[in-house]
């Protein structure tokens, strides 16, 4: 039987296992994770994330071929094939603080695999690693331990939250990068072995390690780099009186083009686009190509600007001030159907909402109110750190409120702000909401969640991103 172990029990390494589990019956799986509560959960009914399909994935194979454990050097070291999955969050401090990968997870990792280890590994990348790191853990690995061969494989994981079991069973790819020597290619084969029991063949790509690395970065450079096109174009959009989701459907016409992630929104969020940008222009600068490091580096400036554009408009159409007003905030998390804030655009616009002096209230179906809290009171590069909390300013505290629906959220604001596309949002009565309500009443649609026409019937004054604006909103300077 083949004994695989995944490091890393999070987003990607619990249901990429329970996948692999479940179509492999032949293959013992153990993830193991340096949290207690995490692999207690795991092992519990209540289990850590969430994802449609998942529970049952779980529900099938846990106890059979598929365990949780905290006891990591055993399964490690009895292990054939180790994936790690652990997190590399963008370093927060020292060289290359700001946009570099912290990699002290994946070190760690690697030094527990070269202390355990009594037999041949095949070591697979599963978190986004910045190019070359491969090379390091090989040599963390061969450096460590004697008569052992390491093969170090790279096999980037390409789902989505929300749609990880889907992703997983019917995946676009699956990319397989390893060395171009005997050893290497054998490693490849046995990693294709794995997936081939439900993937067809010719969707499983191979190429050399350092491809493998970069193909998985410039994917989401590329995915975040449409947002941030037509997040520009909408901005062009509302100067000119064109209408974005016009423009982005025939532009996604085009075959050459294709109609996906071309949706205008207040900026891209999640635990990826951002990191792995940043990654790719720092591994660019590192190289000597500081044009590749501005292109790139473009794509999140653009999405900065998308937030603060979103904030000015909020600002300049309340008479240009939100100082001592309520402003209702619907959506926290970075997308619908999940409760996870990771880079969500909503804590840059709530932050520029409070440094105008605004009072908010905040509803989210799922994101909770201690992760809100934390992320408000966070600086940017460590929300991945608890350890370096900052104190909740003061401030904050008092003009941040948690609401249990949109109503609430809602009663005697001046203003509201859609800042997530939850399918919920687009069932609400708007026309109790205005009643409740200070006039003039405001909407600020970030997301294409609401028709402007329908609500400026009811009395509201609209602005949606990238749509025409309304008489109120032509009338005032424009916003840069
Ligand atoms: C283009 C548009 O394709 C067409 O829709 C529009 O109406 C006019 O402009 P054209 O200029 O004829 O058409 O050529 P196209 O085939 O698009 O190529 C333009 C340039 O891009 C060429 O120099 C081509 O070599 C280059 N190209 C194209 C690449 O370098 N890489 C590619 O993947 C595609
Ligand atoms: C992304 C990639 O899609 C996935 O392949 C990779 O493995 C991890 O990163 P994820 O972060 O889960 O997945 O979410 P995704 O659905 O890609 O959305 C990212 C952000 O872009 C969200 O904030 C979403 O609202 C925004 N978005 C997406 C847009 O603003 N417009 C779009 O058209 C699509
Ligand atoms: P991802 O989205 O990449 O899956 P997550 O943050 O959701 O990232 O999960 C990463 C997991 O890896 C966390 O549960 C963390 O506790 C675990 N982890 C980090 N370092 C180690 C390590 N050295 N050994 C075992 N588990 C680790």
């Amino acid at each position: 039987m083949v004994k695989i172990c995944c490091i890393g029990a999070g987003y990607v390494g619990g249901p990429t296992m329970a996948v692999i589990a479940l179509k492999c019956p032949s293959i013992e799986v153990v993830v193991v994770d340096i949290s207690v509560n995490r692999i207690a959960a795991w092992n519990s009914d209540q289990l850590p994330i969430y994802e449609s399909g998942l529970d049952d994935a779980v529900k099938q194979c846990r106890g059979k071929n598929l365990f949780f454990s905290t006891d990591i050097e055993k399964h490690v070291s009895e292990a054939d094939i180790i994936f790690v999955s652990v997190n590399t969050p963008t370093k927060t401090r020292g060289l290359g603080a700001g946009k570099a990968a912290d990699l002290t997870y994946w070190e760690n990792a690697a030094r527990v695999i070269a202390d355990v280890s009594k037999s041949d590994k095949i070591v697979v990348e599963k978190s986004t690693v910045p190019v070359k790191t491969a090379e390091a853990i090989e040599k963390i690995l061969t450096h460590n331990s004697e008569g052992i061969n390491y093969q170090i494989l790279s096999n980037p994981e390409f789902l989505a939250e929300g749609t990880a079991m889907q992703d997983l069973f019917k995946p676009d790819r699956v990319l397989i990068g390893g060395r171009e020597t005997p050893e290497g290619r054998k490693a490849v084969q046995a990693l294709k072995d794995v997936y081939a029991h439900w993937v067809p063949e010719d969707r499983i790509l191979t190429t050399n390690l350092w491809s493998a690395e970069l193909s998985k970065l410039a994917a989401n450079a590329f995915l975040a780099q449409r947002i941030s096109s037509i997040n520009a174009i909408s901005a062009l959009c509302e100067a000119t009186g064109a209408n974005v989701f016009e423009v982005a459907y025939a532009v996604g016409k085009d075959s050459r083009i294709g109609p996906k992630f071309l949706t205008a929104s207040v900026g891209f969020g999640g635990s990826c686009f951002q990191k792995d940008i940043l990654n790719l222009v720092y591994i660019s600068e590192c190289n000597g190509l500081s044009v590749v490091a501005n292109y790139w580096k473009q794509v999140i400036q653009i999405n900065d600007y998308q937030k603060n554009r979103f904030v000015n408009r909020v600002v300049s159409s309340m008479f240009n001030t939100v100082s001592g007003k309520k402003i209702a905030v619907l959506g926290f998390a970075f997308k619908k159907d999940t409760g996870d804030t990771r880079e969500t655009p909503a804590i840059d616009v709530c932050k520029g909402l409070l440094r105008d002096n605004a009072t908010i209230s905040i509803y989210d179906p799922q994101a909770t109110e201690d992760q809100i809290q934390r992320d408000l009171a966070t600086n940017k590069f460590d929300w991945n750190h608890p350890v370096h909390l900052q104190p909740m300013s003061p401030t904050a505290v008092k003009q941040v409120s948690i609401a249990w629906d949109a109503y609430e959220a809602a009663k005697a604001a001046h203003g509201l702000c859609i800042l997530t596309d939850w399918d919920e949002f687009k069932e609400l009565d708007y026309q109790r909401i205005y009643d409740d309500m200070q006039k003039p009443a405001f909407v600020f649609d970030g997301c294409d969640v609401v028709d402007p026409e329908k609500l400026r019937a009811i009395g509201f004054i609209v602005y949606a991103i990238g749509k025409p604006l309304d008489s109120w909103l032509k009338d005032l300077p424009a916003v840069a």
